[in-house]
């Protein structure tokens, strides 16, 4: 092995090493074609756009689910449940079937655009289809077009942090944030004024005056 071979590989275990500390949460893509369905498990999900709905997730070359998205032109993503993390495991290994078969055990739904596979006890899901492939070194950047979404089961999240799965349960209920009419999170405040937030005169909010997130599709 070369001197450059080992940096390369010391380079990706670094890269997936830092990247690890970013939780996520963590997914099941599905596809199908000629009703062979496929699945795969990922976490490199994320909304793009509301409008329109765009969402992303990259998918290592090789792998069937990127093959069966592009023959098919459609795919579903499942958000799974803590409890999930059994299907989380066997939807990553490599050993498990093309088929049907790879789904014994594991309560799905039919997503109502498309006719992808839906785990049933997932959290949401998000019918698509096909909007976009674009290339991304090892992976494909698959974008799709969000035909249809929804809940499934009210539950904890699973998440995927330095490299282990855990939980994460949300916060009770918190009352809405309160939106400039910029779009901007102001604060959790009843009113602007009330959280000592002021705007300019052409009614948006200084940058260094609001207190929250600017809405993000993605976060
Ligand atoms: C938590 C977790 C997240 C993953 N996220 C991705 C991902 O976003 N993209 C990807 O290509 N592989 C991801 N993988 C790996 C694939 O699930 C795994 O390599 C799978 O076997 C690929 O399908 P294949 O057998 O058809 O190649 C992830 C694995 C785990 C455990």
């Amino acid at each position: 092995m070369s001197t450059d071979t080992v940096s390369a590989e010391q380079q990706a275990l670094r890269l997936r090493r830092s990247a690890g500390h970013f939780a996520t949460g963590v997914a099941v893509v599905t596809s199908a074609v000629d009703d062979v369905p496929v699945g795969m498990t990922v976490n490199s999900f994320t909304t793009v756009s509301l409008e329109p709905g765009l969402l992303l997730i990259c998918l290592k070359y090789g792998s069937r689910v990127l093959s069966c998205i592009e023959q098919s032109g459609a795919f579903a993503v499942t958000v799974l449940a803590l409890s999930q993390q059994r299907q989380a495991q066997w939807f990553a290994s490599r050993s498990r079937p093309t088929g049907l078969a790879a789904f014994a055990g594991t309560p799905v739904r039919i997503a109502p655009v498309t006719g992808s596979l839906l785990l049933r006890d997932g959290l949401a899901y998000f019918d698509c289809r096909l909007h976009a492939v674009h290339p991304g070194g090892d992976h494909a950047i698959v974008v799709g077009a969000v035909a249809d979404c929804g809940e499934l089961t009210a539950g904890e999240p699973l998440v995927f942090a330095g490299g282990a799965f855990t939980g994460c349960a949300p916060e009770k209920p918190r009352r809405p944030l309160h939106f400039s009419p910029s779009g901007v999170a102001l604060s959790r405040s009843t009113s602007a004024s009330a959280a000592g937030v002021t705007t300019r005169r052409n009614g948006t909010a200084s940058p260094t005056q609001i207190s929250a997130n600017t809405p993000n599709a993605a976060r």
